[in-house]
């Protein structure tokens, strides 16, 4: 078999992917139409010459933006839809989604209108593709730990419908402490927990969300291979990484991916997967960013093999799906 069709005939779980970070310009440009939303772009290729980014920051500001024009739940089932369509075509059948409620609840979306529209392009990926999916709420770093109580307290009504909790956006700055308390609540409600760590932060920050918010998953991760006893930690606890390589090339987390650590990552023992983060922004998907690494000279036909096991392996499927599914 062509190794690119190995690449995406191989079954894979998709485990680090901002459904907001799906929107692709054509879709921005069909929901500004259709909401009658300004959207600061004149065509679609203006949004595309926006996306060169060289931190963190730079994208997640047009990101943000980019989210205005999600305002019913129409809006969030055609966002979905579009990324289980794309995703099913990469050949995965299991997704563990991130949604941010506090981008719409704080423009006057309700909590609810998120989940309904999400919840209808589960179900309709579930149909059509029968691909398994999980919804990962995520809180906003930069905001503070009242508003996640306040997203926390408007999620519970949700809570068969929620698998866990999760903390992205600006890293540096905003430490997992600060969302001790509510990841605890979290843990309570008997809900899994994820945090992004060491994408821009230091490795402070990944024991953090290891030791305070006593995280199942890491997402990215990348800079643990500063500290030698976090990475031997890692691979003793069989801790997941969702890493994201295309995600790393374009925010410069690392400047060219034939420098990407991802080999270093495997030979360490580290449970890593690779995933899209946020494939509209960052140029490909999830397949793409497997072959993006074979191209860079970075993984064998083998380390596909073992990356596409460590998404099942470290997804929170339950042991009778899991076997189903590897
Ligand atoms: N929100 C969407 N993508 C993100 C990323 N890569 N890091 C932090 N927050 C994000
Ligand atoms: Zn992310």
């Amino acid at each position: 078999m062509h190794r690119q069709d190995f690449i995406t005939e191989i079954p894979k779980a998709e485990l680090h992917l901002h459904i907001e970070g799906s929107l692709e310009p054509e879709l921005m440009f069909a929901l500004a139409r259709r909401n009658r939303v300004s959207i600061p772009f004149s065509s679609i290729e203006d949004v595309r010459q926006a996306y060169q980014f060289t931190k963190l920051q730079d994208f997640l500001d047009i990101y943000y933006a980019g989210a205005d024009v999600l305002l019913t739940a129409e809006d969030f089932r055609d966002l979905a839809v579009a990324y289980f369509d794309r995703a099913a075509a990469d050949g995965v059948t299991h997704a563990e989604i991130f949604f941010d409620p506090q981008t719409h609840t704080l423009r006057g979306v309700p909590f609810d209108v998120v989940m309904e529209g999400l919840l209808a392009g589960v179900e309709d990926a579930r149909r059509r593709h029968g691909m398994s999916v999980l919804l990962i709420l995520c809180f906003l770093r930069h905001l503070d730990e009242d508003s996640a109580f306040a997203t926390f307290r408007s999620a519970e009504k949700w809570f068969g419908q929620i698998s866990g909790v999760g903390l992205d956006s600006s890293e540096v700055g905003h430490p997992p402490s600060k969302f001790a308390k509510v990841f605890a609540a979290a843990a309570d409600a008997g809900l899994k927990r994820v945090a992004h760590a060491g994408e821009e932060g230091p490795p402070a920050y990944v024991y953090e969300a290891l030791d305070i918010l006593r995280v199942d998953r890491l997402d990215h991760g990348n800079r643990s291979l500063e500290d030698p006893f976090l990475i031997s930690r890692l691979a003793r606890d069989a801790m997941t990484l969702t890493v994201c390589p295309l995600s790393n090339l374009k925010l410069c987390v690392v400047e060219d991916l034939r420098n990407h650590p991802i080999d270093i990552m495997l030979e360490k023992g580290l449970r890593a997967t690779l995933n899209s983060d946020d494939p509209a922004y960052f140029g490909g998907y999830v397949a793409e960013n497997y072959r993006a690494l074979v191209d860079a000279g970075k993984l064998s036909n083998r380390d596909v093999a073992t990356l596409a096991r460590n998404s099942f392996l470290g997804s929170f499927l339950n042991d009778e799906a899991l076997t189903h599914q590897l």
